[in-house]
């Protein structure tokens, strides 16, 4: 396998084969064990990385921006309505002129309909890699975090376990379907099956799907679409239920919600929890919508291991970046 990872955009997993993704991943445990060991992992020295947030963040903005300090370089947070996006700088001209100055370009760019294609124009013009902090499509940081913490409680060859991706209810936000695309994309490519749950209507993207029943074909894996909890959660290995927003149910925040409302018993509980199997573990990218997502029984009890998902976003784009950002000429 090449080692040519330097100057690439990190937009979606799918541009990765799963050797390379495989080896992000080899590379983020090397950067777990060196944090526990506080040696250090400079790899990007005096290397600059710019963060554009259109949305709020807490574990993506702080993974990245504590990453390039260790990795022995800076990051600079940006908020478009104090840049000149807010006047209508173009992509272009917003990536020329970054390129210029610095070594990665990052954006998180959630807005439906919008977000990826914002960071493709940047993508088409950056001169130094782009890195997708979650768009309305990817959140490709978040699902090698995922991959990783499968690892870490299965081992590293995950083949033939079943993880259910599952809607939940949520009132705080009409979340992104950037999450659970990207993990229908991804668990299939390493040999997982994935059991997709979700109130009828409250779909992901067809061309997502499409891509996602064929990364699984080409796996001989199995990917289910279900609309019952219960039926998804039976003999499971991982559950991941969390809230996405319903843009196929309706045009507006409103109309969503009233829609995502009709389902308040799509939560992750104990009596559902003990339909999956005794050794399984409860995921949530968070932030949760406690006790609508998923009770505090879950989140905080023997299943849950999302504290060290959250912090494995640190790894991975620590890892990620020193690949890109970095690497080998
Ligand atoms: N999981 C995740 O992306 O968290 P933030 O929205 O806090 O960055």
């Amino acid at each position: 396998m090449a080692i040519e990872f330097r100057n690439r955009h990190f937009i979606t997993t799918q541009d990765y084969s799963v050797e390379e993704l495989a080896m992000m991943l080899d590379l983020s445990f090397d950067m777990k064990k060196k944090f526990a060991l506080s040696e250090s992992t400079r790899y990007l020295p005096d290397k600059t990385l710019f963060m554009i947030f259109f949305d709020e963040s807490t574990r993506t903005r702080n993974s990245m921006e504590a990453g390039m300090t260790q990795l022995g370089g800076h990051a600079h947070f940006l908020a478009p309505l104090h840049m000149q996006i807010s006047h209508g700088e173009t992509p272009k001209d917003t990536a020329m002129v970054l390129s210029r100055m610095g070594h990665g370009i990052s954006i998180r760019h959630c807005k439906h309909g919008f977000g990826n294609s914002y960071l493709r124009g940047v993508a088409e013009w950056s001169k130094v890699p782009v890195f997708n902090l979650q768009d309305d499509v990817y959140h490709p940081f978040q699902v090698m975090a995922d991959m990783m913490t499968i690892q870490e409680q299965f081992g590293k060859d995950p083949r033939g376990l079943k993880v259910v991706v599952s809607w939940a209810y949520a009132e705080s936000h009409l979340k992104p379907l950037s999450v659970p695309q990207s993990q229908v994309l991804m668990f299939p490519r390493f040999g997982m099956n994935v059991t997709l749950a979700y109130p009828k209507g409250f779909d992901l993207m067809p061309e997502i799907m499409d891509q996602a029943r064929e990364n699984a074909r080409n796996t001989g894996t199995k990917l289910e679409v279900v609309h019952e909890m219960e039926e998804a959660f039976r003999d499971a290995d991982v559950i991941i239920a969390k809230n996405w927003g319903g843009f196929y149910v309706g045009s507006t925040e409103q109309e969503i919600r009233e829609k995502q409302a009709e389902h308040k018993d799509w939560i992750c509980d104990r009596k559902k929890m003990d339909l999956a199997r005794s050794r399984a573990v409860y995921m949530h990218a968070l932030p949760a919508d406690r006790n609508k997502e998923v009770t505090d029984e879950i989140i905080d009890g023997k299943w849950s291991v999302v504290y060290d998902e959250a912090e494995n976003r640190l790894h991975t784009a620590k890892a990620i970046m020193a690949l890109t950002m970095g690497g080998r000429p």
